[in-house]
């Protein structure tokens, strides 16, 4: 199965959901079987959707932006799997994997289609704070609406105090959800 890993945090060596989705990665390549596909939205040139309608000609050229979003649009595509990985900010994703999901629009829903969506999150609060049920309500209703299943790993915990690297609840957690696909 091919699995595409969408990272979205600006904390460059040091993000604990990037940490976190990596540690499901490595345990989904321990079956042959798999491969994945790894892209750091953070470090990509992925222009903010502007509503422009291009996208729903009937020509169906595609987004009028030619930006990086055309091989991750490419990738989405190919994938089986698609996880991202985001930081909690202000009760939502960060604007990288904002900007991101915001040019679904112009990709062919039809490429999104039966496959599930996984969103790995991390914030200071608990898993009982109010920015993940907003996060999970959004991204269901995105998933929805594009004919794909959203599934939410929410790594709440204090991520300043005790980073995830260092937290072995969150890494075992992790774990096991890696395992499901081997
Ligand atoms: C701009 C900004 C907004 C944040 N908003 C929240 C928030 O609403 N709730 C929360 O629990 N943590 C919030 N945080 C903390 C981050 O979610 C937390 O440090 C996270 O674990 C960082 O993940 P990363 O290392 O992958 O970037 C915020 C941090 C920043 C910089």
């Amino acid at each position: 199965m091919k699995f595409l890993a969408l990272y979205a945090s600006p904390h460059q060596g040091r993000s604990n959901s990037a940490y976190l989705l990596d540690v499901i990665i490595d345990e989904i390549l321990k079956s042959d079987e798999n491969t994945a596909a790894k892209c750091d939205l953070t470090k990509m040139r992925i222009g903010a959707c502007i509503n422009c309608g291009v996208c729903r000609r009937p020509d169906r050229t595609g987004c009028f932006q030619k930006d990086d979003m055309t091989p991750i649009a490419e990738a989405i595509a190919e994938a089986d799997y698609i996880f991202m990985a985001s930081p909690l900010y202000w009760w939502n994703v960060s604007a990288h994997l904002k900007c991101c999901i915001d040019r679904f629009y112009g990709i062919p829903f039809d490429h999104f289609k039966g496959k599930t969506i996984h969103l790995v999150m991390t914030g200071e609060s608990k898993p009982d704070n109010e920015g993940y049920a907003i996060v999970e309500r959004s991204l269901t209703n995105v998933c929805n609406y594009i004919g794909a299943r959203f599934e939410g790993f929410f790594a709440g915990a204090s991520t300043n105090t005790i980073p995830a690297w260092n937290n072995d609840q969150l890494i075992a957690d992790a774990k096991a959800i890696g395992r499901r696909f081997i």
